[in-house]
């Protein structure tokens, strides 16, 4: 196979060229960072399961009309999608008081909050992608007002959606970071679309009996093995077996590629979204 063309290596994920205009292939690490890239691990099996994990939950939301980047897995750790111009914007969704609400405000970890809060902070490694507001957004030309209502509004949906999805399998969405990125259509019209990845890097998950923390701050705060945690959601999802992918400390690749297989004949039932002039024109 011809040598791909590397667009991007971030912390968890490698972009590279994809095999047709306006696609890209997302590569999902085994690499795990905290605190901005303070801390570092490999941690065998987490790209594998983050692939599966958030393929199958970006399908969802694509069935529910949220418009998103995913188009299908391509191998166990890698999936086609669209390629877009990321808004240098992450929208984070909470539904219950950690991380750095609690840090920052003094508000106890696992306060309910009364209704669900969305943040705002600008995507800037050099800055440790400080919060902001919507003033900050539209002055700083991040994103128009009608993105960011779109923004606002899909992730309202979507966490409707996925509170729904994981109470219904015995876990409590904490919260979550959500990406939006901006494909241009034929006509030069505009479509705002889910992107980046949604999985237990990008997830706080407990479980709802024993209070359990499934998701990344058991790296980063020691809390127990991380791939334990995530395999763990995906087998609750039921997209790996009980007994996980792993065998011996190694992703059992036959296993893996088999469950590959599988969601990629799924997928084949299902119609992607299209990104036709007249189906989302812009607002004026
Ligand atoms: N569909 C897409 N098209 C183009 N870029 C994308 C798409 N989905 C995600 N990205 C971007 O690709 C990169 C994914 O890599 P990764 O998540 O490892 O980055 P990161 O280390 O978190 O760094 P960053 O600060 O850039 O987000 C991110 O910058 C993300 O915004
Ligand atoms: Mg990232």
């Amino acid at each position: 196979m011809a040598r791909r063309k590397m667009i991007y290596e971030g912390k968890a994920k490698i972009l590279y060229e994809g095999p047709d205009a306006g696609t890209v292939i997302q590569h999902f690490k085994d690499d795990a960072t905290a605190f901005n890239g303070e801390k570092k691990a490999v941690i065998a099996g987490k790209g594998v399961l983050n692939n599966r994990i958030s393929a199958h939950l970006m399908t969802k939301l694509e069935s529910i009309g949220i418009p998103t980047h995913f188009i299908r897995s391509v191998n166990m750790r890698e999936q086609l999608v669209r390629r877009v111009e990321i808004a240098p914007v992450e929208v984070v969704v909470r539904n219950v008081a950690a991380g750095s609400l609690c840090k920052r405000l003094g508000i106890e970890e696992g306060t309910v909050l009364f209704r669900p809060l969305v943040e705002f902070y600008y995507k800037n490694d050099d800055l440790g992608d400080p919060m902001v507001n919507e003033e900050h957004i539209i002055t700083f030309g991040w994103a128009d007002p009608y993105e960011l209502e779109e923004m606002v509004t899909m992730a309202w949906r979507i966490n409707d959606y996925l509170n729904g999805l994981f109470s219904g399998i015995g876990l409590r969405l904490i919260d979550f970071k959500l990406e939006f990125g901006r494909i241009w259509g034929e006509h030069g019209e505009l479509y705002l679309v889910l992107a980046d990845e949604i999985s237990p890097d990008t997830c706080r998950l407990w479980d709802a009996k024993t209070g359990e923390k499934l998701d990344k701050d058991r790296f980063r705060h020691d809390l127990g093995d991380l791939v334990e945690g995530y395999q763990y959601i995906a087998e609750k999802l039921g997209l790996v077996p009980a007994g996980g992918i792993l065998q011996g400390g190694n992703v059992n690749e036959q296993l893996a590629e088999k469950l590959e297989q599988i969601e990629n004949e799924l997928s084949k039932e299902r119609r992607l979204r299209d990104l036709k002039p007249g189906n989302k024109p812009r607002k004026p």
